[in-house]
């Protein structure tokens, strides 16, 4: 049977695709969690999951932990601006390694977008494309959780801010993203595909009314500049960098950045994404 590995299993995107990889049937001595510490792995290794340490930052692990790997899920990494470095360390070891396939997670149209993530995902896309790997992209939205991440603020103080100028976003859960991403990961004829992944589309207004109805308060959504945006982030306590971060996905986002309207998503789970009520529900704090 194939070999499965799955890059920062640890992290909650990489541990559903674990968990995923297990549901579909895959046998957990097939399925290789490659992760920084494997202590924290302790629950997959009791399953009989394989673990192996691999640490994007200390080259001399990545390759012999690929041995015997068909299949590689590579979730990017969460060191901005360090990524293109870790994720090309990663790429060079599975060449090294003789790996047969690569899924990555990258962003939405990461090759015309105003994302400021965008810049790291579409090296790395260049990189898996030199590496001669087949690879299947797996260009990611954004996860509903960073919005389920309002519904504090909306409980609080009944209202939510944006600068989206009533564009639509189309979020899904990081469960939904990484259990398709195992389902691509299974799938031999992923590879050399570019999936443009997200959900149910929604503007903020509507955000605001399922806000609404999870919370049992009512909720409104104020459309506010950048400038007035980063004004109030800052004075939420936001350092400069995260408030000019979040101001520019909103700036991004106003433009469509973050809206999609293809069925990859429900074509890799095999149903219907999560819907946002359900999301907002599961996310509540
Ligand atoms: N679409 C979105 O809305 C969105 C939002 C946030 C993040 N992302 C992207 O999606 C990825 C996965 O999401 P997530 O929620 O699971 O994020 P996360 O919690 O930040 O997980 C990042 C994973 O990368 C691992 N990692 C970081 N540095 C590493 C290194 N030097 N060597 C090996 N592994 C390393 C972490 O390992 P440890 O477990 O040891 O910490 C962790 O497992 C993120 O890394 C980021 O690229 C997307």
């Amino acid at each position: 049977m194939p070999t499965y590995a799955v890059t920062g299993a640890t992290g909650p995107f990489g541990h559903h695709a674990v968990e995923e990889l297990l549901r579909r049937g895959t046998a957990p001595g097939d399925v290789v969690a490659l992760v920084r510490n494997p202590a924290r792995a302790a629950d997959l290794a009791e399953r009989g999951v394989v673990v192996r340490e691999f640490d994007y930052d200390r080259p001399e692990t990545l390759a012999p932990a690929l041995a015997g790997v068909d299949a590689l899920l590579l979730v990017s990494g969460s060191a901005i601006g360090q990524r293109e470095r870790q994720h090309g360390a990663v790429i060079d070891a599975a060449v090294a390694a003789g790996v047969g396939r690569i899924a990555y997670t990258s962003v939405l149209r990461a090759d015309s977008t105003d994302l400021p993530v965008a810049p790291e995902h579409v090296a790395t896309e260049r990189l898996l494309a030199a590496s001669g790997i087949p690879t299947a992209l797996l260009r990611n939205g954004w996860y509903t959780e960073n919005y389920a991440g309002l519904l504090g603020q909306a409980e609080a103080t009944g209202s939510i801010a944006s600068a989206t100028r009533g564009a639509s976003v189309s979020p899904a859960t990081r469960a939904d993203l990484a259990a398709a991403a195992a389902a691509a990961l299974l799938d031999e004829t992923s590879a050399g595909r570019t999936y443009e992944l997200g959900g149910p589309s929604f503007t903020l207004d509507e955000l605001a009314a399922a806000s609404s109805r999870v919370l049992g308060r009512e909720v409104v959504h104020h459309e506010v500049t950048p400038e007035q945006l980063s004004e109030g982030l800052v004075a939420a306590g936001l350092d400069e960098g995260t408030a000019g971060f979040l101001v520019a996905v909103d700036v991004a986002t106003a433009g469509g950045a973050l809206q999609v309207d293809t069925a990859d998503l429900q074509e890799l789970l095999g149903r219907p994404a999560t819907g946002l009520d359900k999301a907002l529900r599961a996310a509540r704090p």
